[in-house]
């Protein structure tokens, strides 16, 4: 009996040391760091604002940080915050053959950012050491933490919702903390079947690059190069090279990296930069063609050609104008809204992805300018059968 109430004072001393030392952990963690010297990153103020906006408000929306793959998502959740203390990042990858609740899963994820491994929680489930650390940041006044959840790849989109019920418990309903949820629309359009009202989330999109910022993005890059390798080139130069890049590789900043850090780091002279400008646009549509294909491929046969014929030229046209509702995209192909979704996230992964669906308004558009580019190579091709 003694032992027994000596082993349940011990237990719960312990407990309050676990709980104390996560919220001290909590309130004094760093933002995560923005790799990026400052002359290559971009601060796209606008969208950043967005997202941090909710963090002094009572009972915060949740921020789900939505758009296209590779159009700097996880960069503009980071930044948002830089600087910040009481930040937590984390990869989210609880994928659906774990048969952990997602609710556990973050936070064992949460406790192990800190620094708070499994074993030092002695058998307590991470859940309840972070919601009494929560409740204790609170309750001593300090400033509620933010929990950046970027989901990757593996996640199964159907536990979107689950995840975003848990921020909006924690969140919206307890105001312990605010969240940001960061997913590809491919993800958040097939995860998501409740309005996102009802699950106090606000959508934040990030697009492609405003044209103003693709070219300051790309002048930086190009000047970088020409300083260390000695070159003096004209302005009218300069905005010929701009100009091709925007124009053969669009205005995705992930795209515009490959190009303007990656391959142009090989490159000794202006012709041989030029040339990666082309090689890196053919790599770019090559990619796009092989998750089209794939598409196509997992269309039931019987679809009618001249259907699909007709919205693939529609997607391939501008970015605006090309633009369908999402049962009308899957009519020409013969299937169902749901199956389009899923055949769009099963044909290819991450930029090879052929359509993006837009979440609340559930319009369809070609994924990318490469996309595009696919889309009217497909159609010349059946043009000419
Ligand atoms: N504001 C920025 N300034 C400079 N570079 C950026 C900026 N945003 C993103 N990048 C670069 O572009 C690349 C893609 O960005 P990021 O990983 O944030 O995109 P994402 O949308 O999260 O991609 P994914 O869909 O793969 O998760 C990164 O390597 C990053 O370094
Ligand atoms: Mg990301």
């Amino acid at each position: 009996m003694g032992a027994g109430i000596g082993a349940h004072v011990w237990w719960a001393k312990s407990h309050r040391s676990r709980v104390a030392r996560a919220a001290a952990k909590l309130v004094a963690i760093d933002a995560p760091p923005v790799r990026l010297s400052e002359g290559l990153f971009l601060p796209r103020n606008e969208v950043t604002k967005g997202i941090a906006a909710d963090r002094r408000t009572e009972c915060p929306n949740t921020v789900l940080v939505t758009g296209d793959c590779g159009a700097g998502k996880s960069m503009a959740a980071k930044s948002a915050f830089k600087g910040q203390q009481g930040v937590v990042y984390t990869n989210f990858n609880c994928n659906p053959t774990d048969t952990e609740p997602i609710d556990a899963c973050w936070a064992a994820q949460v406790l192990q950012a800190l620094g708070m491994h499994s074993l030092a929680l002695q058998g307590e489930a991470a859940l309840r050491v972070l919601k009494a650390a929560l409740q204790e940041i609170q309750r001593n006044g300090k400033q509620r933490p933010v929990f950046i959840i970027d989901v990757d790849a593996a996640f199964a989109s159907a536990q979107m919702c689950e995840l975003l019920r848990m921020c909006k418990e924690l969140g919206a309903d307890a105001s312990l903390a605010h969240f940001v949820v960061v997913a590809t629309a491919a993800h958040t359009v097939a995860g998501l079947r409740a309005p996102l009202s009802s699950l106090c989330a606000k959508l934040v999109e990030i697009g492609d690059l405003e044209t103003e910022e693709a070219q300051e993005y790309v002048k930086g890059a190009l000047r970088k190069w020409c300083a260390a390798h000695g070159a003096v080139i004209t302005q009218s130069e300069e905005s010929n090279i701009i100009d091709k890049v925007l124009s053969k590789c669009g205005t995705r900043v992930l795209y515009l990296k490959v190009t303007c850090h990656g391959s142009w780091g090989r490159c000794e002279t202006l012709p041989e930069l030029n040339a990666a400008i082309e090689a890196d646009a053919e790599r770019f549509e090559r990619w796009a063609v092989w998750g089209l294909d794939k598409f196509l491929a997992l269309v039931p046969a019987t679809a009618a050609r001249a259907q699909q014929l007709e919205v693939l030229r529609q997607f391939a046209s501008d970015s605006k104008s090309g633009t369908l509702a999402l049962d009308r995209a899957a009519s020409a192909f013969g299937i169902t809204e749901s199956r389009f979704i899923e055949l769009n996230l099963d044909s290819a992964p991450g930029a090879a992805l052929p359509f993006t669906i837009v979440f609340g308004t559930r319009q369809v558009r070609a994924a990318s300018v490469h996309a595009q580019r696919a889309m009217l190579k497909q159609v010349a091709a059946w043009e000419s059968e």
